[in-house]
């Protein structure tokens, strides 16, 4: 009896001990991700596919609540309902809101969802952070992209992911839609400004720094947060440069060009990916099973969630018109391997993807993969375990370390494009005109994605932020410093020691808002420079815009032109400062800026742009008036002895080149080392040049530094072809940084 009695209270606690134990012991994330999908009705996995906008879940109309009071509020009956019957799994979208604000919305959000969701899903909630935290009021705003890749240093990128998800990740935002992993190839297409300019490695390195900056940031534990690379593949080359026209690009070139970033996201870890809404080649990119399953799944390995494009579901149908209706263009989506649609103002897509499920037209081992996929990102995030916003953070936002950050980024990315008899810096004392149409403009160097869309006047922009003039006249406190109007400027002539003309786009733009046809700064602009040059005084010209719009003579005539681009809420001040030479401008151009509209190329054309067949006159030839990699400096970098370790490279055995740099002017200075490799013959069409390597040094007056760059055949001789097949082919190369050249071999 006694022994019983032992028997079974052993028996006993070894249940409870083993049970409570097996219950400590965490489970790997794929057995939880089995264990939840076991547990889902079909309607509930839809729902995880599902992605809605939050004007959606509003009491009011957006614009009522923004205007009025800067505020956005929760319509819980609403939310509510998404959670309970159609159980979405994720929302999007913001405006540039308080903190505070974002903080009671997001924390009733998430905890509302925890509260209905039958399994207690948390929800992925996307942001359009792009530059910076784009939408919120009080949080930092870095340049665009196309400013920070004239920077040519990573670390700028990588602190803008990381101060973005700082800001943002304790506010309940856990997944941030950015980086624009697109190649900046059309000069016309509107998010120009958004693209890390036209070359491939720049694009890649640039691009992916942020995604480490969004992703791998310690500091922001237990919160995790994921990127999305978008728009894959061919949205930033539409024919036409109109925002979402057809694009055309030949494989082979889609391969060698526009890839790689998207490829260097996907090995950097980037989560998510959001879809070109256009089409490439004849066919809309959300119905290419070749290029979401094939490429990026089956190719490049992508595991993460792929992502429409705004409403890019319907755009099959009333769009592209390859779906007669929203079912048949929901089928073609998911087909092509589609996780989640951003559906997003309507609950259509759930109904239709549960009858194709029903027919059968659709497995639901189909939809499962999907899910699956999503669960996964939100087990890595850790949402289940602490999804909802902390408001002991919100002292995080807008520091003033993160604010010197963007300066700093600001300041690096302006690019002296020229420097006519050192008239730049100018001298402190004297009378300086300023002039132009973007000179007292916030929103001309903020861009769009700045607070809201595309803000359209200086009153969504934060009070203290400085306009170009602002700074200057803060800037120069021992010059007279006067804004002057276009039809006053003769008023000036004998008084105005030199007139700094700002121009460039006065609106910003986002979008199809960006969509031009005619790449020419306006005529009343060019009108207005012409009047400053008229006072025959130095004319420094300040460029603010999202992408290059064209100057004619106006830039051979101006003495100074700086390449500000949309260097955000601290731009006026890094403007300044360049001027004054408080700053040594170090930016080099990230894109070739087109001289006419005629002959548009980027730096890397190909050899038969220009024929020495059949030559053309100086004045055709001149393409641009600044090539990709150009940029001054108010100091001198002399480059020498330019020697490679052997000039015969044999088989995939690297040789090194090494050169010196020397800052041989009277003042520090940073420099970008770019290293271009050109293959003299190709069995496809090889560019004349392409960057290699590029490495931002920094040098004291007199101080020299040797770089050295591995030339690493399979990296960087090689080309694909238009499968995808590696091709390294023997034959002569060249080799070039800054004006120094050697020649070497492969064997
Ligand atoms: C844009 C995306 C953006 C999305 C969500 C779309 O219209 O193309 O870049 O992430 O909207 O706002």
């Amino acid at each position: 009896m006694i022994r019983h009695i032992f028997l079974l209270v052993f028996c006993f606690y070894y249940l409870i001990y083993n049970v409570s134990a097996r219950d400590k012991i965490k489970p790997s994330t794929k057995s939880k991700i089995d264990n939840v999908l076991s547990q889902m009705t079909l309607e509930e996995k839809i729902g995880q596919m599902t992605q809605i906008n939050i004007t959606m879940l509003m009491t009011d109309s957006v614009l009522k609540h923004y205007d009025s009071v800067m505020t956005f509020k929760l319509d819980t009956s609403k939310l509510i309902e998404y959670v309970t019957k159609f159980h979405v799994g994720s929302f999007l979208n913001g405006r540039g809101v308080s903190k505070s604000s974002w903080f009671s919305y997001m924390d009733q959000l998430h905890r509302l969802n925890m509260k209905y969701s039958r399994l207690k899903i948390p929800l992925l909630y996307g942001v359009d952070h792009v530059h910076g935290s784009s939408y919120l009021k009080e949080g930092t705003i870095f340049p665009h992209n196309i400013n920070m890749a004239a920077t040519f240093d990573t670390t700028f990128t990588h602190e803008m992911g990381r101060i973005t998800v700082l800001e943002t990740s304790a506010l309940g935002h856990n997944w941030i839609f950015s980086p624009v992993m697109d190649l900046g190839k059309n000069k016309f297409w509107g998010r120009y400004y958004e693209t890390f300019g036209e070359d491939p490695l720049l694009a890649s390195l640039m691009g992916t720094a942020v995604i480490n900056g969004i992703q791998n940031s310690k500091e922001i534990s237990p919160y995790q947060i994921a990127g999305c690379a978008k728009h894959f593949i061919g949205y930033s080359d539409p024919k036409s440069g109109w925002d979402r026209s057809p694009a055309e690009i030949p494989e082979q070139h889609l391969r060698e060009f526009y890839l790689p970033s998207f490829k260097a996201a996907i090995d950097a870890g980037v989560k998510t990916i959001m879809i070109n809404s256009g089409e490439l080649n004849g066919i809309p990119v959300h119905t290419s099973y070749e290029l979401l399953t094939k490429l990026l799944r089956e190719e490049l390995g992508f595991k993460g969630i792929l992502l429409t494009d705004w409403m890019d579901i319907i755009a099959l149908e009333k769009m592209h018109f390859v779906a007669e209706n929203e079912k048949e263009a929901t089928y073609k989506a998911i087909m092509a391997g589609i996780d989640m649609s951003m559906v997003p103002v309507t609950t259509n897509f759930c109904l239709y993807l549960k009858e194709l499920v029903k027919e059968g037209r659709i497995t639901e081992e189909r939809i499962n993969m999907s899910v699956r996929r999503i669960l996964t990102v939100k087990y890595e995030l850790g949402l289940f375990e602490k999804c909802f916003p902390d408001s002991s953070r919100l002292s995080w936002i807008g520091l003033p370390t993160s604010k010197a950050k963007a300066l700093e980024s600001a300041r690096e990315s302006i690019v002296l494009l020229k420097n006519k008899n050192e008239v730049l810096p100018l001298k402190s004392g004297g009378k300086i005109v300023v002039t132009g149409a973007t000179a007292l403009s916030k929103v001309a160097l903020c861009g769009g994605w700045t607070y809201r869309f595309a803000p359209r006047s200086d009153w969504w922009i934060p009070i203290e932020m400085s306009t170009v003039f602002d700074a200057i006249k803060k800037e120069f406190s021992n010059s007279e410093v006067v804004f002057v109007e276009m039809d006053k400027l003769k008023e000036v002539e004998a008084t105005a020691d030199v007139v700094v003309w700002v121009a460039g786009e006065k609106e910003a733009y986002a979008e199809t808002d960006g969509s031009i046809s005619d790449l020419d700064l306006s005529e009343d602009q060019k009108e207005w420079g012409r009047l400053a040059l008229s006072l025959n005084k130095p004319v420094i010209l300040v460029l603010t815009e999202g992408r290059p719009r064209l100057l004619g003579d106006l830039f051979d005539k101006c003495d100074g032109v700086l390449f500000a681009g949309l260097p955000g809420v601290e731009g006026g001040t890094a403007i300044a400062e360049i001027l004054s030479g408080k700053m040594n401008p170090c930016g080099k151009m990230p894109f070739t800026y087109p001289y006419k509209q005629g002959h548009i190329i980027p730096y890397n054309y190909k050899r038969s742009e220009f024929s020495v067949l059949r030559p053309v006159s100086d004045e055709l030839h001149r393409f641009a008036i600044a090539e990709f990699g150009h940029g001054l400096s108010y100091t001198q970098f002399i480059y020498e002895n330019l020697r490679l370790s052997d000039t015969i490279v044999a088989g995939n055995k690297s040789i090194v080149a090494k050169v010196i740099v020397t800052n041989n002017g009277a003042r520090f200075g940073r420099e970008s080392v770019l290293w271009f490799v050109s293959d003299e013959i190709g069995s496809i069409t090889r560019p004349i040049k392409e960057l290699q390597h590029f490495e931002k040094i920094s040098l004291q007056p007199g101080q020299s530094k040797e770089l050295v760059f591995e030339i690493i055949p399979s990296k960087h001789l090689s080309f694909p072809d238009k499968n995808g097949k590696i091709l390294l082919e023997q034959g002569s190369f060249t080799i070039s940084v800054n004006k120094l050249t050697k020649r070497f071999w492969l064997k």
